[in-house]
């Protein structure tokens, strides 16, 4: 079974019929997984997630022979139209559909001062822009906000900079009613120690003011591998930190999400 959640993983469509049979006999993930299908719509979709994964390959030996800084800047500069993850594509809707559903699970507020840490081009910074005043997005690679900030030099309440997520004293002493990290610190080096984590869930914190929302999502395969099983790190280290209190938690195809409100 452990070797045929893969295969199925990636190749759904064909292998539905045969989920649905394991999933009567078997396993409760193959439940879950059947119902990670539905973010399969269409071959596009399929493809993106082949194309992620060969993003990820690149990313690898990018960092392999630089500075984690110039590896995110030469995977943002060589990718087709500078989009490494296929955010902008309209052929596949799986990103849309994605950043639509994560705008939709934070609590319906007018925020006044949200950051956006791992921005990239921006994508899901222009959606928190529709409900806050002002946003700052924070990303390790120049590339990824220069692109950005051209992109969205028509809003005038957004606002880019170049940083660390294991380093934010760029950010100096403002505070935040919102925070949001997708898909950000999953990206850092590996092994990510549980200290880098506290260390990162507490900063962050910090930078919320009381009863300011955080929101947390990384990628998630409804099963227990190395991927997953470092998104449930990432995500426990936030909950181990004292002034953060977990509001929420959704699993989805394919990603996990936290909402953590701090402590008013
Ligand atoms: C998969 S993209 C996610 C972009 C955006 N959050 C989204 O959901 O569309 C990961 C982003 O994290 C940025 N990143 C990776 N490591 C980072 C770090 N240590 N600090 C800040 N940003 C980082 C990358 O440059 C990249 O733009």
């Amino acid at each position: 079974m452990i070797i045929i959640y893969p295969i199925c993983e990636f190749i759904p469509i064909y292998h539905k019929e045969h989920i649905t049979i394991l999933n009567r006999n078997y396993s409760a993930n193959y439940r879950r997984l059947q119902y990670g299908m539905l973010a399969f719509r269409s071959i596009w979709d399929v493809l993106l997630f082949l194309r992620a994964s060969s993003t990820d390959q690149n990313l690898n030996a990018f960092r392999s022979r630089l500075p984690v800084e110039q590896a995110f800047d030469l995977l943002y500069e060589t990718a087709t139209e500078n989009d490494p993850w296929s955010v902008q594509t309209t052929r596949s809707r799986y990103q849309e559909r994605k950043y639509a559903d994560l705008l939709k699970m934070l609590p319906k507020r007018k925020y006044q001062n949200a950051l956006d840490i791992g921005c990239g081009t921006g994508f899901l910074t222009e959606g928190i822009a529709q409900m806050a005043e002002k946003v700052l997005g924070i990303d390790i690679s120049v590339s990824a906000i220069t692109h950005a900030a051209a992109r969205l030099a028509h809003h005038s309440n957004l606002e880019w900079s170049q940083g660390n997520v294991t380093d934010l004293d760029v950010i100096g002493d403002r505070t935040f009613d919102l925070a949001v990290i997708a898909d950000t610190i999953y990206y850092l080096d590996r092994p990510i120690s549980d200290t880098t984590l506290d260390m990162i869930s507490d900063k962050v914190a910090s930078l919320l003011e009381r009863g300011g929302i955080l929101l947390l999502a990384n990628h998630y395969f409804f099963f227990p591998n190395a991927d997953t099983r470092l998104t449930n790190r990432i995500h426990n280290a936030f909950k181990r930190c004292n002034s953060l209190e977990l509001k929420r938690e959704y699993r989805r195809a394919f990603y996990k999400v936290s909402i953590f409100e701090k402590a008013p």
